[in-house]
């Protein structure tokens, strides 16, 4: 059997269609979503996502501020620029770019995003909304996630699913999310023992690691829908967290790296844009 692919390009551009529609109503409504980034420092996988996210932002018409600061910059500043932009009406969404440089505290950093503007999900307000079924902003990654799941026609009710990586920006919220969607989910990580034991039972496999190969076809249910959120590096290739090549011979559905996940992640950012930015017309 070979897996059909699913293409997080397409899911994406379908998306991203439906919400240049709706940024041209809030437009003529009088409002144009804005979106406040912040990056510190010269990390180049972390420059290359901000042009990403500062691409998507223009392309659908978004009023867009990206503030570029140098990796010596102190925690105060980042926080007097966010106060400023929790104050600007103009902005709907915040986004602090992560890793920050070890200087700077990542918790006050999230904590200090106003949650009515924090369209990454980080803040615990949103974390705790999430938890509890009340409405939120949803993570960026796993919500890319569902809703590729929910666009190629994967049943999330009543699966088993597995998730592969306990991280904040991934791994948890993911789980969470299958939760809501009903699956019946096992959280897996790097103390897990016998991990094939629970992958092998998994509908729906998400691995989130960041380690290449973690995931090989014996450890693969025959049909079941794996999503590869790992972004590797290997010979200079880009690679995801399972083994391709042969994963895709025993999964019913699979994502590819690149291609798959990733132009997700941007465009739920602009979609919890555009929510942030419905909101201020309420
Ligand atoms: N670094 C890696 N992924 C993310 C993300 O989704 N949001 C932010 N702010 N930083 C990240």
């Amino acid at each position: 059997m070979t897996a059909t692919i699913i293409s997080g390009k397409e899911v994406a551009s379908q998306i991203r269609s439906e919400l240049k529609q709706e940024v041209d109503q809030l437009i003529q409504q009088g409002v144009q979503p804005g979106l406040a980034v912040i990056l510190v420092g010269d990390d180049p996988a972390s420059h290359s996502y901000v042009k990403g996210k500062e691409k998507a932002s223009i392309e659908l018409n978004f009023y867009s501020e990206v503030h570029r600061l140098s990796a010596d910059v102190s925690e105060q500043e980042v926080l007097s620029l966010i106060d400023r932009f929790n104050r600007d009406p103009k902005i709907h969404g915040i986004l602090v770019q992560l890793p920050l440089p070890a200087h700077i505290s990542e918790k006050a950093v999230i904590q200090a995003i106003d949650p009515q503007k924090d369209v990454d999900g980080f803040h615990p307000v949103n974390v705790g909304n999430l938890y509890t079924g009340l409405p939120a902003f949803l993570p960026c990654t796993p919500h890319g996630v569902i809703q590729m799941l929910k666009r190629s026609g994967v049943q999330i009710a009543g699966k088993n699913a597995v998730v592969i990586g306990r991280s904040n920006i991934v791994g948890k919220p993911m789980a969470q999310l299958l939760l809501a969607e009903n699956a019946t989910v096992t959280i897996c990580h790097s103390r897990t023992k016998d991990l094939t034991s629970f992958t092998k039972q998994a509908d729906i496999l998400v691995a989130a690691v960041g380690r290449a190969g973690t995931v090989t076809a014996d450890m693969v249910k025959p049909g079941a829908a794996v999503v590869d959120v790992g972004v590797n590096r290997v010979d200079g290739k880009l690679v995801g967290d399972c083994l391709f090549d042969e994963v895709s011979q025993v999964a019913g559905l699979i994502t590819p790296v690149p291609g798959g996940v990733g132009p997700m992640t941007i465009t739920m950012l602009m979609y919890n844009t555009v929510e942030s930015a419905k909101r201020s017309l309420v």
